[in-house]
Formats: C-alpha cells, sequence, structure tokens
C-alpha cells in the first residue's frame, strides 16, 4: 500500500534505537525525511546513517536530551514545518512503589507527559494551518491494565493520554490527528535491561504472551506509519495496543 507520505517531514523523538528507530525506518521508507533523537550522537549518526543507505530517504539528527528545551527547539528548528511528530521517549526504570520519591515522580511526569506535550502544543498550530498532521505518541500497555514496578510511567503515560484526548476531537477537523500506540513486550535494549538477559526468564515470559514472542520494532514502526499515512485521516484519539495479545480483555 502506498501510504501517501512522500515528501512528508517527521520528527521522531528518541529514535536512536528501538521502538522509536522501528518508526523512524518505517516513515523513510514511505518517502518522509526523517529526524533521527538520542542522547548519544554517536549512536543517533549511526542509526541515521543506516537509515539513508536502507531507504535512501532524507535522514536529519538532532542529538540531545529532549528533557532539554534547547534540544526540543533544535529538532523544530531542523523542521520547522513537520508534518509528522513521534512521541517518544526512555521509560522510567521500574521501581517498587514504595521506593518512589517526589523526584521520581517528578522526573518521570517531565518525560513521558510535559516533554511530548510541550512537543506536541509546538506544532499542532502549524499542522492545523497546513492542513495536515499526525501525532503518534508511544506509551504503553501499562496505561490499559497495570505492570507492577511501572506505576510512574503508566500515571505519566495515562496523563499525556488524557490531556490529549480533547485535542484529538479538536484538529481532526483539520486532518490533524493524535493517537496513541501502546506497546506490550517489544525485543529492545529496554527490556533486556529490564528484564535481565537470563534467557530461562526471558522464555517464560515469551510463553506467557500468546503471540509466543516478543514484538519486533518494525512491526511496531509499520503500525506507526500506516496511523501517520494519508489514509489514517479519520482515525483519531485511539489507543492501539500492539501486545501479541497479551491484554485479556474481550474488547
Ligand atoms: N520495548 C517495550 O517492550 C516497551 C513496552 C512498553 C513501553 N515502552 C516504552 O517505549 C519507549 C521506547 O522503548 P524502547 O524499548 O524502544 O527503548 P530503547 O530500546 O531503550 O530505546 C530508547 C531510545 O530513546 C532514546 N532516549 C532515551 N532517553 C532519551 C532522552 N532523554 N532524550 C532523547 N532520547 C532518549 C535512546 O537513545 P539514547 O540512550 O542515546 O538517548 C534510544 O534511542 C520507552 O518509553 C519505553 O518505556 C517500551
Amino acid at each position: 500500500m502506498d501510504l501517501g507520505l512522500a515528501g512528508r517531514s517527521a520528527i521522531v523523538c528518541a529514535s536512536s534505537k528501538g521502538l522509536g528507530r522501528g518508526c523512524a525506518t518505517a516513515l523513510a521508507e514511505a518517502g518522509c525525511r526523517v529526524i533521527v533523537n538520542g542522547r548519544d550522537a554517536e549512536r543517533a549518526q549511526a542509526t541515521a546513517a543506516e537509515i539513508r543507505a536502507a531507504t535512501g530517504a532524507e535522514v536529519g539528527v538532532v542529538a540531545g536530551d529532549l528533557g532539554d528545551p534547547r534540544v526540543r527547539a533544535a529538532l523544530l528548528a531542523a523542521c520547522p514545518e513537520p508534518d509528522i511528530l513521534v512521541n517518544n521517549n526512555g521509560g522510567p526504570l521500574p521501581a517498587p512503589f514504595e521506593a518512589i520519591t517526589r523526584e521520581k515522580l517528578l522526573a518521570g511526569l517531565e518525560a513521558n507527559m510535559l516533554t511530548p506535550i510541550a512537543l506536541a502544543q509546538a506544532v499542532l498550530p502549524g499542522m492545523a494551518a497546513r492542513k495536515f498532521g499526525r501525532i503518534v505518541n508511544i506509551t504503553s500497555a501499562s496505561v490499559r491494565a497495570p505492570i507492577a514496578g511501572l506505576d510512574v510511567s503508566s500515571g505519566a503515560r495515562a496523563g499525556l493520554t488524557a490531556f490529549l484526548a480533547s485535542a484529538a476531537r479538536k484538529f481532526v477537523r483539520d486532518n490533524v490527528t493524535i493517537n496513541s500506540i501502546q506497546p506490550g513486550v517489544f525485543d529492545t535494549d529496554r527490556v533486556r535491561a529490564t528484564m535481565g538477559a537470563d534467557p530461562a526468564k526471558l522464555e517464560q515470559r515469551k510463553a506467557g504472551i500468546p503471540a509466543g514472542r516478543f514484538g519486533a520494532a518494525d512491526e511496531f514502526g509499520a503500525l506507526c506509519a500506516f496511523l501517520c499515512s494519508a489514509h489514517a485521516g479519520y482515525v483519531t484519539g485511539q489507543n492501539i495496543l500492539i501486545d501479541g495479545g497479551a491484554f485479556p480483555g474481550a474488547f
């Protein structure tokens, strides 16, 4: 399917590896000019070069911490009229409920709620004026069903989801959509870091997922690219779970 994205431009936050990289790659494959981001400048440059080589797309890099307003300004300077914003960031590390300090809570809210809101606020008026815009927030399956130890992550992402729910209805009239993708377990560095490298434990975790495996970043990216596509202008305010069937509800 032609996604109708040739010539569009995309800011993909936190995209030097993992799910963000999957999104950046899929958007580049669809013909977008993409800005890749990550704190480690060398890795971000290497990722950009690999995506360029694989897709032939124009891929720029803005290295730096998304929590720094100057980095967010640099992203917008590198892509002043973005058609697409993929809001992603590092996630808070798991912590027992009793260990959640006010500082950890504020850091999680900053990274996973306030930063994506700031970027959405910055790009929405221009998208509306240009009559095309797609914002995709990478949140988590933990917004839908609790995961022990991820309280900060879940709360911040639920806040982001609720905050943008009204804007999703306001801006759709201008062909600007706002959706979230809620990943279950994907095979990324973050998952390996949080679950540990014990193969028996990983296999046990996979066995608990109806698909019998972890998700892959490229299938995540394909879903993101579809939500950003010309065909998805009637899909807004949705929170799409991609979890290999792990969520146990019928709906
Ligand atoms: N993978 C899963 O199964 C899963 C499930 C649910 C939710 N999530 C959430 O989805 C998001 C992406 O996860 P992932 O598994 O793709 O993680 P990952 O493989 O660790 O990749 C994280 C990416 O974000 C960048 N990054 C991290 N902190 C940043 C910051 N402050 N500013 C700019 N870039 C930053 C990293 O680059 P640098 O380190 O160089 O900055 C890297 O490119 C996270 O918020 C995670 O909690 C993931």
